[in-house]
């Protein structure tokens, strides 16, 4: 498989719609304190450019959960939630950020484990999301961009760890 030349997305799209979404989150918790959780691997440079995009009067707590469902370009089925926090999220707003929402699988896996513990609020934010592949029903609350059903490595996301490092989303062909 190989990348595409033209970018899917560009990195300064990727900077703008990122920007966006950190205002309309800031504007929608209104200054209270806010427990953003990050799905590693994939979801790292979208935490890290929306946590920054945020006001500096902001409490947010930065918190990682580590899950895996892909073998390649197939979701195998099981997600296996290999790290968890051992902070506790009862009473808390807590804001999942997700890479790309897929099969939802996931994202569901994730939420469950987090709604379990009673927070206060349980949101979840994408940066993609590929509606036509959905086999759980899930719905984000924030969605960068929809795409139709590629594979996508860059900005995070992977292809067996390779790719994660580009600052722009491609297609692998
Ligand atoms: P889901 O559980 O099927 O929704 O898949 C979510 C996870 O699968 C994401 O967090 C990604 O790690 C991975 N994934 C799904 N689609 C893609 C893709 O197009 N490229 C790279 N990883 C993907
Ligand atoms: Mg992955």
């Amino acid at each position: 498989m190989e990348l595409t030349k033209t970018p899917l997305i560009e990195a300064e799209q990727i900077r703008a719609r990122v920007r966006a979404l950190a205002q309309e989150i800031e504007a929608d918790y209104a200054g209270a304190p806010l427990v953003l959780l990050t799905v590693l691997k994939g979801s790292l440079h979208f935490a890290s450019d929306l946590q920054r995009a945020m006001s500096e009067c902001l409490e947010l707590h930065l918190e990682f959960i580590r899950a895996r469902s892909y073998d390649g370009t197939a979701s195998t089925g099981t997600v296996e939630l290999l790290y968890t926090p051992e902070v506790g999220f009862t009473g808390r707003h807590v804001l999942v950020l997700e890479d790309i929402l897929d099969t939802g699988r996931t994202a569901t896996s994730i939420l469950a484990h987090v709604r379990a513990q009673q927070p206060a609020t349980l949101r979840l934010a994408t940066l993609l999301d590929k509606p036509a592949r959905r086999v759980v029903p899930i719905e984000a609350d924030y969605v960068g961009f929809r795409i139709d059903d590629h594979f996508v490595v860059g900005y995070g996301l992977d292809l067996n760890e390779r790719y994660r490092h580009l600052p722009a989303i491609h297609c692998l062909v």
